[in-house]
């Protein structure tokens, strides 16, 4: 590395969220509820080269172990993301981030005639047709959500 560039540190304890698709880191950041205010060290790399990708977003969490549940969110907006957890300073595990079968509870319905938006106690479920690019299809009303449709609906 010459002296002209600066590469982003490495942390001691927390979560990398690694091999995002370049331009998608924030909405990784949206998904995981994350504002900024915390009291956390946070390091967000878009478009950066990658020798995989051609360009890639990079998250680092410092102090911050995620829940599986937070691992499933991040695969609705970064299915090929690489999930690294650090312990002093070592990768100590790497999770695949994987996209289950049917979202519960996380988006909400499109369609304000849903039955999943009448006040019932019924939580939202959608459907997953496709990956990427993402569509999901509402398990009650049979709406379909694409990927900016989904990030409304958080
Ligand atoms: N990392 C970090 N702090 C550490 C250790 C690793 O921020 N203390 C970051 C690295 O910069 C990299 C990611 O965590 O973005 C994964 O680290 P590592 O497994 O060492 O890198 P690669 O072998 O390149 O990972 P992969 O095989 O997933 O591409
Ligand atoms: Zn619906």
């Amino acid at each position: 590395m010459s002296d002209r560039e600066l590469r982003v540190s490495k942390i001691k304890d927390g979560t990398v969220i690694d091999h995002i698709r370049g331009g998608y880191a924030l909405d990784v950041i949206n998904i995981l509820g994350i504002t900024g205010k915390e009291n956390r060290v946070m390091t967000i790399a878009v478009n950066v080269p990658s020798k995989r990708f051609g360009v890639k977003d990079i998250v680092k969490i410092e102090g911050k172990a995620l829940s599986p549940e937070e691992v499933n969110r991040i695969a609705l907006v970064a299915p090929h993301a690489s999930i690294n957890i650090i312990k002093n300073y070592q990768v100590i595990e790497k999770l695949e981030v994987k996209l289950p079968q049917t979202i519960d509870g996380i988006i909400k319905c499109s369609n304000p005639c849903c039955v999943s938006n009448s006040g019932e106690p019924i939580r939202p479920k959608f459907h997953v047709k496709n990956e990427e690019p993402l569509v999901l299809k509402c398990h009650y009303c049979g709406v379909i959500l694409e990927h900016a449709d989904m990030l409304r609906g958080l």
